[in-house]
């Protein structure tokens, strides 16, 4: 395991932010952190790493026990923080360098690690920036550089996509596989469920300071009883046609927001048909159709009984 965190506690004051967090983090994993604002995410990232004293449990990176003064596990290790942490007075290329020489002392090497990670985030035409010349989206993938040029082992990144726009989204999710594919384990938060369905291969999903869910989105999507839903554009949806299709098995609940009926079903490919078919026999007029697969917000809400995004 790289990462091994046994029955984690950590309190402010009153307010107990991880509450007996586990996790584990096997090599060559992308590990979804997925849970709302003010869930722990930051947190447990912060005492993995030594950065926060905690009050219960034991971290273990690489098989052994992190502590603030283990220099050693740090160096094989990036940290992306959630608030950018770069340098305003130095430019692109130079903000990359400092970070790379906290690490990399051969010239040559450090040259050749700070020229690879430019190219890698896509900094290129910008490596005489300076740090406030440079859109949200360029800041963050900055942020992103200087976090991993000395290619660390193990990364951190925390929530690194938050209002950047969709070009330096995409080019920021295209890094991290291909940190992943040279060989880095990645620990990533984040409160984009979209974004952990596309890169993760194992989530775990946290609320208040717990770990509430976890395994590949596969796995996460059959904990809940949800299958498909069925959307119909129906104008005129009478309350005794909702009875009468509340009857067949497999309907989970209905709702009808006077444009569209959406059906959560068990078994929609049987129901399907059966839905129509009471429409037709009722002579209820349809629009548009199609169905939907479950996604990460349905499990939350199922497990939790609010949204992922509040
Ligand atoms: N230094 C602090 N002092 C007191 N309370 C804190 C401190 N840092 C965080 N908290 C509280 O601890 C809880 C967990 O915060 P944390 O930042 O870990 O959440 P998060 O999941 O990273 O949220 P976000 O998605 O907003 O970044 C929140 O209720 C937050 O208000
Ligand atoms: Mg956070």
């Amino acid at each position: 395991m790289i990462i091994e965190i046994n029955d984690l506690v950590k309190r402010y004051g009153k307010l107990t932010a991880l509450n007996h967090f586990n996790l584990q983090v096997k090599k060559g994993d992308i590990l979804g952190l997925l849970g709302p604002n003010g869930c722990g995410k930051s947190t447990a990232i912060h005492c993995m790493l030594s950065l926060l004293t905690y009050d219960k449990g034991e971290v273990k990176l690489f098989g052994e026990h992190m502590s603030p003064t283990r220099y050693d596990l740090k160096k094989r290790i990036g940290i992306v923080p959630q608030e950018v942490a770069v340098f305003d007075e130095l430019n692109v290329i130079d903000n990359i360098d400092y970070y790379c020489g906290l690490y990399i002392t051969d010239k040559t090497t450090r040259k050749q690690y700070v020229s690879e990670v430019i190219n890698l985030v896509g900094l290129e035409d910008f490596t005489t920036f300076t740090p406030k010349k440079l859109s949200g989206g360029l800041k963050r993938r900055l942020n992103i550089a200087c976090g991993i040029v000395h290619k660390p082992e193990l990364i951190f990144l925390d929530e690194p996509t938050v209002a950047v726009d969709p070009q330096s989204r995409n080019k920021i999710l295209d890094s991290i596989k291909e940190l992943n594919r040279q060989g880095a384990t990645i620990v990533y938060t984040t409160h984009y469920m979209e974004e952990v369905e596309q890169l993760c291969n194992n989530i775990v999903i946290v609320e208040k300071g717990q770990v509430i869910a976890e395994g590949s989105k596969e796995q996460l999507k059959g904990l809940i009883k949800v299958n498909e839903k069925i959307v119909i554009e129906i104008p005129d949806f009478p309350s005794a046609i909702k009875e009468q299709l509340l009857q067949l098995t497999g309907i989970i609940d209905i709702t009808y927001d006077n444009v569209f009926v959406t059906l959560n079903t068990e078994k929609s490919k049987t129901v399907f048909t059966q839905v129509l078919h009471i429409l037709e026999k009722n002579q209820i007029a349809f629009g548009n159709f199609y169905t939907q697969q479950p996604t990460l917000n349905d499990v939350f809400l199922e497990i939790t009984g609010r949204e992922l995004r509040d």
